[in-house]
C-alpha cells in the first residue's frame, strides 16, 4: 500500500508520542452534561438552542466534521410548504440568515452562511459542541433501569447525561438504546393508510421532459438497465423494507470565477445512464440542445448558485441496507452515490453521444469552488430522506397527516406540518410491456403540482416520544415516531427543526422536575413554547 517510502523524523516521533498520551488521557475522559444531544443536524441544533435558553448544560455531538446536518449540507431551496407554518427558533434561523445579505430575511441561504448561522447560535449560549465523536457502534449507550445513563465514542470519550435527544438522520442512538423502531414501508393494512406499501409506479420520466414516458427498460441488445428489477417489486398495498432513494443536494454555480468543472468518479459506466441518456435525447428533440440543458438548472439563490435536486439525481436503488446497515456498510452505500451522481453530472458534460451545443450548456456550471471546502467542494451530507423510525405508543399516520380537521388536530401539538406527501422513488422496474416504471411515489399527480399547497396539521409530543418501557429520558426528533407515508410530509428540515424545538424544551422540563419525557406537562410544554413564538394551532 506504501508507495512511497516514509522516513519518520524527530518531529514525527514528538507527535507520535504526544498522541500516546492523549490516547491514555482521552480514554478516561468522562464529561458530564444536562442533556446530552447525539446529531448535530438543524433539529440537533435547534434542540441544543432550546435546552441552552431553559438554562440547561448542553452537549452537542456529532459523528460529522460541521454541523447544520442538510441545512448547512446543500438543502438550501429549504423545503417550506405553507410557509406561514413556521415561527419559533426556526424562523429565527432565517432571519439571522438575511443579515449575512444585508436583508431581513432570507429562506435561502448559501450552505456555509447557513452553517455560520447555526455555529452563531450554538457559540453564542455556550453550548459545547463536540465533532467528529462518533457513537461507538452497537455498543455506546449505557443504560440503567429504563434510563439512558451515558453514551461513548469512538474518541474515547463518555457523556453522561440526564436527558437524551436522538437528532441524527439515520437513529443510532435510539437504536443502540434498544428503542422500538422500524424502517421501509408498512403494508396498507397496518394502520389502514391507503398510500401505504408498495405502490402501482409510474413511467419513468426525467425532469427534461416532465411527462410520463413508455422508455425501455433494457439496453438495446435485450440487458436490463442497471438497478432495474425484471418486474414489479410485489403486490401492490403490501409491505417491504426498501425505502425512497436518496441524493446528494448539490450546490452549483454558472459563475465561472467561483467554479469546480464537474469531477470525474474513478469508475465511471457511462451505461448506467442509458434512460437518461434516451430521455435526454427525446427532450433535446422537443427543445432543442440548449432548452433541454438548462432545465437541469434551477433553484436558484443567492450568488448565481442552485441547490441540485430532481429525480434524476437519486440513485434509486441504491439505498437498501442503508437505514439499518452497519456503519461499515453504510459507507459503501454512501461512496456509491457519490460515484452514481458524480457519474451523472460528468455523463451530462461530457458524453460523446450527446450534442455539443448540450454538453456545453451543461458546462457553463460547476460545483461552487466555496461551498463545502473541506470536502472537495461536494456536500458532506448524505440526503438520506427516510432511515429508521421509531415506534412508540403513537404512530402519526395518513390521516393525523392529510385527513380532515379534526383528524390533524392535537391536544399536545409541538408545532406545525403542511408539506404534502413527497416521497422520492424506492425501485424502478420493468413492467409486462418491458417500459421502465418508477415505483415510490405516495402522492397522485394533481397533488404533486400542489405539493405545498396542503393544510397544516398538528405535530403531537408523543411524535418524539418512545414507549416508556423503552426509555424514560430520551427524544427523537428526526427518526420519529411515524409511518413511512405520514413521514412523507413530516420529513422536511424545518419540521426536524420544530421538533427540535420541543425536545430541547421538554428535556429541560423533565431535568428541572425530575420526570420521565413521558411525564412532561404537555399544557406547560405548549405554553412555553408559545412563548418562544412558535405555532402550535392551525
Ligand atoms: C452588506 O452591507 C455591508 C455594509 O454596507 C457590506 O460590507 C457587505 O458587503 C454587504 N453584504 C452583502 C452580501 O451585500
Ligand atoms: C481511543 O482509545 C483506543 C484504545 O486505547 C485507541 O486505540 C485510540 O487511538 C483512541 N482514540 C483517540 C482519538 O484518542
Ligand atoms: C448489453 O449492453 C450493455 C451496455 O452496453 C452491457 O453493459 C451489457 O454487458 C450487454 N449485455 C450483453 C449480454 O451483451
Ligand atoms: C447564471 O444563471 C442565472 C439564472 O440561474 C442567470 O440569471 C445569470 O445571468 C447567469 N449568469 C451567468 C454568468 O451566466
Ligand atoms: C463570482 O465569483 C467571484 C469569486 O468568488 C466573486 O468575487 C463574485 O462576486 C461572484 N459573482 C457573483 C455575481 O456572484
Ligand atoms: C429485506 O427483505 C428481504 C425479504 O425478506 C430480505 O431478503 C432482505 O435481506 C431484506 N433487506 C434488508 C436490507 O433488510
Ligand atoms: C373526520 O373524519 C372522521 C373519520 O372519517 C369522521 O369520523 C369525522 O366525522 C370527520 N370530521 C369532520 C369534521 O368531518
Ligand atoms: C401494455 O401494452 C398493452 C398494449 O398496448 C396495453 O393495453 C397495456 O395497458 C400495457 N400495460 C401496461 C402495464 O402499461
Ligand atoms: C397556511 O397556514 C396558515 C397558518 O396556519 C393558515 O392560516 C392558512 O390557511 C394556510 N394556508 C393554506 C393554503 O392552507
Amino acid at each position: 500500500m506504501f508507495y512511497t517510502q516514509v522516513k519518520p523524523n524527530r518531529c514525527f516521533l514528538f507527535l507520535f508520542f504526544l498522541s500516546c498520551l492523549t490516547v491514555t488521557f482521552s480514554q478516561n475522559t468522562l464529561l458530564s452534561y444536562d442533556v446530552v444531544i447525539y446529531g448535530a443536524t438543524g433539529s440537533g441544533v435547534i434542540a441544543a438552542v432550546a435546552a441552552a435558553r431553559e438554562g440547561t448544560h448542553v452537549a452537542l455531538v456529532t459523528d460529522k466534521k460541521h454541523i447544520g446536518g442538510m441545512v448547512s449540507g446543500g438543502l438550501s431551496i429549504t423545503d417550506l410548504g405553507n410557509a406561514s407554518v413556521i415561527g419559533g427558533y426556526v424562523h429565527e434561523i432565517y432571519r439571522r440568515g438575511g443579515k449575512y445579505y444585508n436583508t431581513s430575511f432570507t429562506w435561502h441561504m448559501e450552505p456555509h452562511i447557513a452553517e455560520k448561522v447555526l455555529n452563531d447560535m450554538v457559540n453564542e449560549l455556550g453550548v459545547d459542541v463536540y465533532l467528529s465523536s462518533r457513537l461507538i457502534e452497537k455498543t455506546g449507550v449505557q443504560k440503567q433501569s429504563g434510563k439512558i445513563v451515558s453514551i461513548s465514542t469512538e474518541n474515547n470519550l463518555t457523556f453522561s447525561g440526564e436527558v437524551f435527544i436522538d437528532a441524527t438522520y439515520e437513529g443510532d442512538l435510539m437504536a443502540f438504546a434498544g428503542v422500538s423502531y422500524t424502517y421501509g414501508r408498512e403494508a396498507q393494512s397496518q394502520y389502514n393508510e391507503d398510500r401505504a406499501g408498495i405502490r402501482a409506479g409510474i413511467g419513468y420520466s426525467s425532469i427534461i421532459l416532465c411527462e410520463h414516458g413508455t422508455e425501455s427498460a433494457f439496453f438495446d441488445n435485450g440487458t436490463l438497465l442497471p438497478y432495474v428489477l425484471p418486474q414489479a417489486p410485489g403486490v401492490v398495498g403490501s409491505g417491504d423494507n426498501r425505502t425512497q432513494s436518496y441524493n446528494f443536494r448539490l450546490s452549483l454555480t454558472n459563475n465561472t470565477s467561483n467554479q469546480v468543472p464537474f469531477p470525474k468518479p474513478p469508475n465511471y459506466d457511462p451505461s448506467r445512464y442509458e434512460f437518461l441518456y434516451r430521455s435526454t435525447l427525446a427532450a433535446i428533440k422537443v427543445r432543442g440542445d440548449v432548452g433541454a440543458a438548462h432545465s437541469y438548472f434551477f433553484g436558484n439563490y443567492e450568488n448565481y448558485k442552485i441547490d441540485f435536486n430532481d429525480y434524476d439525481t437519486d440513485f434509486v436503488g441504491g439505498n437498501f441496507g442503508y437505514p439499518d446497515g452497519t456503519y461499515a456498510e453504510r459507507a459503501v452505500i454512501w461512496q456509491a452515490h457519490v460515484d452514481y451522481l458524480q457519474g451523472m453530472l460528468y455523463f451530462l458534460a461530457n458524453d460523446p453521444r450527446l450534442p455539443d451545443d448540450y454538453r456545453a450548456t451543461i458546462n457553463k456550471w460547476g460545483l461552487s469552488r466555496d461551498e463545502f471546502v473541506d470536502n472537495n467542494n461536494w456536500p458532506p451530507e448524505l440526503y438520506v430522506r427516510e432511515a429508521r423510525r421509531m415506534v412508540g405508543d403513537f404512530v402519526l399516520t395518513q390521516n393525523d397527516v392529510i385527513g380532515n380537521l379534526t383528524q390533524r388536530s392535537k391536544p399536545d401539538s409541538i408545532g406545525l406540518g403542511s408539506y404534502g406527501l413527497d416521497t422520492h422513488p424506492v425501485i424502478m422496474f420493468a413492467n409486462e410491456n418491458g417500459s421502465l416504471i418508477y415505483e415510490g411515489e405516495v402522492s397522485s399527480e394533481s397533488e404533486r403540482v400542489h405539493l405545498w399547497k396542503r393544510e397544516p396539521y398538528q405535530i403531537p409530543y408523543r411524535t418524539i416520544l418512545p414507549k416508556r418501557a423503552d426509555a424514560t429520558n430520551l427524544l427523537v426528533t428526526v427518526c420519529v415516531s411515524s409511518s413511512h407515508v405520514a413521514y412523507a410530509s413530516l420529513r422536511m428540515e424545518p419540521q426536524y427543526m420544530m421538533m427540535g424545538q420541543a425536545a430541547g424544551t421538554a428535556a429541560a422540563f423533565a431535568l428541572f422536575n425530575n420526570q420521565a419525557v413521558q411525564d412532561v406537562d404537555v399544557n406547560a410544554l405548549m405554553g412555553r413554547l408559545t412563548a418562544q413564538k412558535a405555532l402550535l394551532q392551525i
